[in-house]
C-alpha cells in the first residue's frame, strides 16, 4: 500500500518505519527541515533500539521516504497517517492544533479517495471534528478511522511488530477492513469498534496503567510501616490472572510523555461532562508524592541537605530511552538544588536532554556511574538502566564520602547489599532497609 505519516516523532516515525519493512511504500513528512535532512541521511534524532537500522535498511531498499513536501506525499496516498503530538494546555487539556493543522494540510492537498488514520492520543470527538474540518475544505470523499498507538518508548520497534491488539475505530465497514488488512500481519487481535470508543480505549488503558502503578506505590508505602516486602506481594497478586503480573513495579512513580498528559487529559475530558473522576485524580496525586521519599530518605539519613554532594544515576524517565520529559530525576534534582545540594549526575544517554531542561552551576555532568558517586554523601538511583545493576558496588562504596544508597526503582538484592557497608533505603522493602548505625564519613 502506499502510505503517507504526518509527524516524525516516535509513533509517526516507529510506525512509518515498521509499515515500510511490512513491505508498503511509505513516506513520512514532517515540518522540520533539519530533522527531515537529517532522516534522509540515516540520522534518527531519538534514541530508540533498532530504529536506526530499520530506518536506514528501508531507505536503502526504497520503502521508507522522508520529505517536507506534504501536498505531493498526500496526493499520492492511499491512506494517510495522523501521528503529530497532542501536548497538553495549562489545564491539562489535550492541545489539538497540530491535529487540526494537518487535517486542514490533508484537505487542501486532497485530489481524490482517501483512509485519513489518526495515531495521535486524540479526546473523545476529535476524529469527527477532523472529518468536520476536511469536508469543510474539499469536495473529495474520504473516510476517518481512529488507530490508537500503545508503543512504549524504548521497546517501540518490538511492541509495533508484536501488538497485543490493533483498535480500528470507524464509521464504514469497508474503510476499517482496508486499515485492518494493513495491521493483519501484525496480530490477529484486531478490535473493531467505532470512532469515539477507539479513542476512549486509549485514554482508558492508559489511566488503567498508571492507576496499577499508583496502586502498587501505595502498597509499597504501606509495606514499608508494617514490615512486608512490595516485590514478593507484587509477584503474589500477579500470578492471578484476572490481575496480571505487568505494571506492579513499585519505583518513584511513572514519568514520560504519555501517562501524566494522558491521566491529565482524561480527568479533564470527564470534568468537560461534568464528571469528577476521583479516583484517577488520586493516582495523579500519588505519583505526584511518590518521587519525594527520595527526599525524605535523604534527609532522615543526612539531615540538612545544604552543602552535601548527591550523586544521581539516571535520568531519563525510564530504561533505554533518553526521553526525560516527566522524568521523576528533574523534579528530584530540582529540589535538591534549591536544598543547596550539590549533585553529580549520570545517565548512558539522556545526559543532553535533561541538560537542556535542567541547566544549574551545581551540577557535576559524569561521564560514568563511578564518577558520579565519587565524594557523594548519597547516591540515588532513579532509572534502573541494566549497566547499574551490573555495578560492584563494594568499589562504589569506596570512593563516595558516606556510604549512602537510595534505591528508587528496587533495583538490588539483599545479598548483594548485604555484601557491602550501605545505609540502603529501597522502595516498599523494610526487610531490605539497611541503617548502617556506624557511618563513617571519609575527610
Ligand atoms: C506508555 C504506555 O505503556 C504505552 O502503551 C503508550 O503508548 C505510551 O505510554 P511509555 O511511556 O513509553 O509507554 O513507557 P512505559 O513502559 O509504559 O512506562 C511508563 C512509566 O511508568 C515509566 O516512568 C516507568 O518507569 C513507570 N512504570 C512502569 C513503573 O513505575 N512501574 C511499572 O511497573 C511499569
Amino acid at each position: 500500500m502506499e502510505l503517507t505519516v504526518i509527524g516524525t516523532g516516535y509513533v509517526g516515525l516507529v510506525s512509518g518505519t515498521c509499515f515500510a519493512e511490512l513491505g508498503n511504500r511509505v513516506t513520512c513528512v514532517d515540518k522540520d527541515a533539519s530533522k527531515i535532512e537529517k532522516l534522509n541521511q540515516g540520522i534518527i534524532p531519538i534514541y530508540e533500539p533498532g530504529l536506526t537500522e530499520l530506518v536506514q535498511k528501508n531507505s536503502t531498499e526504497r520503502r521508507l521516504f522522508f520529505t517536507t513536501d506534504i501536498i505531493s506525499s498526500v496526493q499520492k496516498a492511499e491512506v494517510v497517517f495522523i501521528a503529530v503530538g497532542t501536548p497538553p494546555l495549562p489545564n491539562g487539556e489535550a492541545n489539538l492544533q497540530f491535529i487540526e493543522q494537518a487535517a486542514r494540510d490533508i484537505a487542501i492537498a486532497m485530489n481524490g479517495y482517501k483512509i485519513i488514520v489518526t495515531k495521535s492520543t486524540v479526546p473523545v470527538g476529535t476524529n469527527e471534528k477532523i472529518k468536520g474540518i476536511i469536508s469543510e475544505i474539499t469536495n473529495h470523499s474520504f473516510d476517518v478511522v481512529s488507530v490508537p498507538e500503545f508503543l512504549r518508548e524504548g521497546s517501540a520497534v518490538h511492541d509495533t511488530f508484536h501488538p497485543d491488539r490493533v483498535i480500528i475505530g470507524a464509521e464504514k465497514i469497508d474503510a476499517g477492513e482496508k486499515i485492518a488488512s494493513l495491521h493483519r500481519p501484525l496480530t490477529e487481535q484486531i478490535v473493531m469498534t467505532d470512532l469515539r470508543s477507539a479513542e476512549m480505549i486509549k485514554y482508558a488503558s492508559n489511566a488503567f496503567l498508571a492507576t496499577k502503578i499508583s496502586f502498587i506505590n501505595e502498597i509499597a508505602n504501606i509495606c514499608e510501616k508494617v514490615g512486608a516486602d512490595v516485590t514478593l506481594v507484587a509477584r503474589g497478586m500477579g500470578y492471578d490472572q484476572r490481575i496480571g503480573s505487568s505494571f506492579l513495579q513499585a519505583g518513584i512513580g511513572y514519568g514520560g510523555s504519555c501517562f501524566p498528559k494522558d491521566t491529565h487529559a482524561l480527568i479533564q475530558i470527564a470534568g468537560n461532562v461534568e464528571y469528577d473522576f476521583k479516583l484517577l485524580k488520586s493516582v495523579v496525586e500519588v505519583n505526584q508524592l511518590q518521587r519525594f521519599n527520595v527526599i525524605r530518605q535523604l534527609r532522615d539519613t543526612l539531615g540538612s541537605l545544604n552543602g552535601k554532594m548527591i550523586g544521581i544515576w539516571g535520568l531519563a524517565f525510564k530504561p533505554n530511552t533518553d526521553d526525560v520529559r516527566e522524568s521523576p530525576a528533574l523534579e528530584i534534582v530540582a529540589y535538591l538544588l534549591q536544598q543547596g545540594a550539590k549533585v553529580k549526575v549520570y545517565d548512558p544517554v539522556a545526559m543532553e536532554n535533561f541538560r537542556y531542561e535542567c541547566n544549574h552551576e551545581s551540577i557535576i555532568w559524569c561521564s560514568n556511574a563511578i564518577e558520579a558517586s565519587v565524594d557523594c554523601d548519597a547516591l540515588c538511583l532513579l532509572t534502573e538502566w541494566s549497566e547499574f545493576k551490573t555495578i560492584e558496588l563494594l568499589q562504589i562504596e569506596q570512593v563516595m564520602r558516606q556510604a549512602v544508597l537510595i534505591d528508587g526503582r528496587n533495583v538490588f538484592s539483599k545479598e548483594e547489599i548485604e555484601r557491602t557497608n550501605f545505609t540502603y533505603y529501597s522502595v516498599g522493602r523494610p526487610i531490605m532497609n539497611r541503617i548502617q548505625t556506624k557511618m563513617v564519613t571519609k575527610a
